[in-house]
């Protein structure tokens, strides 16, 4: 089955030259690599994506979008929408990543709302959910996913489902050194596949990517994407460094 690893490269690369650096470095190391079949995914800072795009952007590569808004134009000053990423030729959105959901009170309904407008404009909505350590040592876990999932995605039909992908990102790993292991990660990987088999059907759940996210490495890339069998990974911090990401996508494409 295809693999996606997904880079987020959140609110890094400041300056021009730096950006440029990143490109090139990022060209060379791919020109190495040979993935057969996985897709890369690089989320840049917004105003960074049509340099991605343009210099970037391949069969193997695609860009996508940190974040959207839920409104396709209009006054809402400082925001991004869905058809502009889109027209400068992103692919991907994240929606719901954990920091959004603390930093700018994020709720599932605001990203049932972006992932209805990110579909509608033909961009793969990666929908990000995961428990804190507080829901996990009071052993709400599940709860917590079953909600974010169903009122996360309430009202997007089975057909649409394509261009949904899940990131399993706990709170508790996401930034940190904390490593879950690959138990923890699979638990949830199975829950993840009851709600979507229960809601859509077997042969609908079967083709929804669940991707993990929090403290990927070259290092623990095995225990938390293929041990626990996921299809794929969302990468932060390793995003920045070019070799350790396409090393990192290397092994879980298995190259
Ligand atoms: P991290 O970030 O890899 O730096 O833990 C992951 C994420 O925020 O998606």
């Amino acid at each position: 089955m295809r693999k996606l690893i997904v880079g987020n490269l959140k609110m890094n690369l400041l300056t021009i030259a730096e950006r440029d650096r990143y490109v090139e470095s990022f060209k060379k190391e791919m020109k190495a690599a040979e993935f057969a079949d996985s897709q890369i995914v690089l989320c840049p800072p917004a105003v960074h994506i049509e340099n991605f795009v343009n210099k970037l952007k391949t069969e193997t590569v695609s860009i996508g979008a940190q974040n959207i808004f839920w409104e396709e134009r209009g006054s809402y000053t400082g925001e991004i929408s869905a058809p502009m990423v889109k027209n400068m030729g992103a692919e991907y959105a994240i929606v719901g990543h954990s920091e959004r959901r603390k930093y700018f009170s994020e709720t599932n309904e605001i990203a049932n709302a972006k992932i209805r407008v990110a579909l509608k404009n033909g961009l793969v909505a990666i929908y990000c959910v995961g428990e804190s350590k507080e829901q996990r040592s009071v052993g709400i876990t599940a709860d917590v996913i079953i909600q974010q999932v169903t009122e996360g995605l309430a009202g997007i039909p089975a057909a649409k489902m394509k261009s949904v992908v899940i990131a399993y990102e706990p709170i508790w790993a996401v930034g940190s050194d904390v490593v879950p292991s690959s138990n923890e990660i699979l638990e949830v990987k199975i829950l993840l596949k009851k709600i979507f088999t229960d809601a859509y059907g077997p042969a609908v759940a079967e083709k929804i990517l669940i991707l993990y996210g929090g403290s990927v490495k070259v290092a623990t890339a095995n225990q938390v994407c293929l041990e626990p069998g996921m299809d794929g990974a969302l990468v932060g911090r390793e995003s920045l460094i070019p070799s350790e990401f396409i090393k990192i996508a290397k092994i879980i494409s298995g190259n």
